[in-house]
């Protein structure tokens, strides 16, 4: 099984979807470690709850010296022989240096349909765009903030009567459902990179309203 860290800043629900969906005996990767960059991310628990260990890298103390950072983390994440990062509500950006070490092997998850929205506060951004199709989007990180190689997305109807909240809920439920599911196709090797595009080896690559 491929070996997994899930990086959280906050509540940890996507954390909480991956750790359930690993949890069965066939799924292709386990969640062997989560790490928050804040000692009061909520998701702490939730993992500790879940049997999950935990580490803390407090972000903070450094700064603006990110190089600095992630030399700790990947100092924790070669302790843990990890194969995979899944990105979960982590909000802190890379060096691109860290980024291209593991290009291929760093999932995030976005609540929007990427390239539209990237960013903070997406669900706002749609609203404010007019736009009538949102959802959520996984996707290989690379040095440019919510872009990379898409590897799942999920649509939701927008309504009239949306507020960033109402719509941020039902991109959520979509969320917690592509996650796992791109995961299970990136650690099964079913995916692979045709230049900048993903193409699933085999199977559904996407998801329809
Ligand atoms: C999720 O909606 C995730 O897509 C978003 O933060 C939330 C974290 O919730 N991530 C981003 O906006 C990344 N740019 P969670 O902690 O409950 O998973």
């Amino acid at each position: 099984k491929r070996r997994v860290a899930i990086l959280i800043s906050g509540r940890g629900s996507n954390m909480s979807a991956l750790i359930e969906a690993a949890s069965e005996v066939d799924f292709p990767a386990e969640i062997v470690v989560v790490i928050s960059n804040r000692s009061d991310a909520l998701g702490l628990e939730k993992a500790r709850t879940s049997g999950i260990p935990t580490l803390t890298i407090e972000s903070k103390p450094f700064g603006k010296d990110r190089a600095a950072f992630e030399a700790v983390l990947q100092t924790t994440l070669d302790q843990h022989k990890i194969d995979l990062i899944c990105l979960a509500g982590f909000m802190r950006l890379f060096t691109a240096g860290f980024v291209q070490r593991w290009y291929g092997r760093m999932l995030n998850i976005h609540p929007s349909l990427l390239p539209s929205f990237p960013g903070l506060e997406p669900q706002a951004q749609a609203l404010r765009a007019g736009v009538k199709i949102s959802g959520a989007t996984v996707h290989f990180v690379i040095p440019e903030t919510d872009a990379g190689p898409i590897l799942m997305q999920g649509a939701v109807a927008v309504r009239d009567d949306d507020t960033p909240e109402t719509l941020a809920a039902r991109i959520l439920a979509v969320e917690h459902r592509i996650y796992p599911e791109a995961l299970r196709l990136v650690a099964a090797d079913q995916i692979r990179l045709d230049g900048d595009i993903c193409k699933a080896a085999g199977g559904k690559g996407s998801d329809a309203i």
